[in-house]
């Protein structure tokens, strides 16, 4: 029997990439974002897999139960959850709109921790299941500039970490991947094209075959790209005031 991948943020992207492999697998899919139009076209593009599509706001609060409530009432048993929705913003903490930082806290953390709620209760029922969450290389220092967005990632990272130990006694895995500047629509969203740190961004494709294959493999935590992972050991060893003044330096436009 076919497996089942739910993928959040499905629509473009990293999600798009992730959807084309997993499709390409066998897999059968449940995509969930806003855009329904968008899902219905990639439904249309797959029609060999069974394509369930949820368009759901995941930033409003209890979307996340929304979604599995969904998922369970069409008796469907995900076997890989992968978080990725998110989105960042570029700007003082004090002058960004405090309620779309709220939006973003929402999307990043809230609906990322609860839906893995949910559907780590139903994988450990059967002690199988993988979840690949996405974090980014802003987990490793602040961000001054994109102050919330680096701090929901550093969420991501250590609640995905702690969950791998916790659940070391399973079958079950969790991987975060930790891309660097990618490109895809990330960087309109967030108003970070054109600043240093997107000189060098990265093909969407190739970090979702990276995720991929580390998800299948049930790694711990991939960081995409050799620039990257410099950059995330320099993170590691770096006073964090220094860490922060090199991220500022490189989210500025000139
Ligand atoms: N690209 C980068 O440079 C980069 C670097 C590090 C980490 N990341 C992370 O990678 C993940 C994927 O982002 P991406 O780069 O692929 O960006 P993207 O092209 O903008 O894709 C974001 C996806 O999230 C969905 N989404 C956004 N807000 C949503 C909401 N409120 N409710 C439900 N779905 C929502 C969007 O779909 P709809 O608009 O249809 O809702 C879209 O499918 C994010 O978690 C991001 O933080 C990206």
């Amino acid at each position: 029997m076919s497996k089942t991948a739910l993928i959040t943020g499905a629509t473009s992207g990293l999600g798009y990439e992730f959807v084309k492999l997993f499709a390409n697998d066998g897999y059968n899919l449940v995509l969930v974002a806003r855009n329904k139009q968008k899902m219905e076209e990639i439904k249309r593009s797959f029609p060999t897999i069974a394509v369930t599509i949820i368009s759901i706001d995941l930033s409003t609060p209890n979307a996340a139960k929304e979604v599995f409530d969904l998922v369970e009432k069409q008796g469907i048993t995900i076997d890989v959850l992968v978080n990725n929705a998110g989105f960042g913003l570029l700007g003082h903490f004090d002058v960004l709109d405090i309620q779309q930082q709220v939006n973003m806290i929402q999307l990043n953390i809230v609906a990322l921790t609860e839906l893995t709620y949910y559907v780590l209760q139903k994988m450990k029922q059967k002690n199988s299941g993988k979840i690949l969450n996405v974090a980014s290389t802003a987990a490793f220092q602040p961000g001054p500039l994109m102050a919330v967005y680096y701090a929901t990632k550093a969420f991501v990272l250590s609640f995905s970490e702690a969950l791998v130990e916790e659940l070391s006694d399973t079958q079950i895995t969790v991987t975060t991947l930790c891309p660097g500047p990618t490109k895809t629509n990330f960087g309109a969203v967030a108003n970070v094209e054109g600043t240093k740190m997107f000189s060098r961004a990265m093909n969407s494709d190739i970090v979702a075959n990276q995720a991929y294959d580390a998800m299948l493999k049930g790694k711990r935590v991939v960081v995409t790209g050799g620039f990257n992972k410099v950059g995330t050991i320099a993170a590691k060893f770096l006073p964090r005031s220094m860490a922060a003044k090199v991220a500022k330096s490189i989210a500025s436009k000139e």
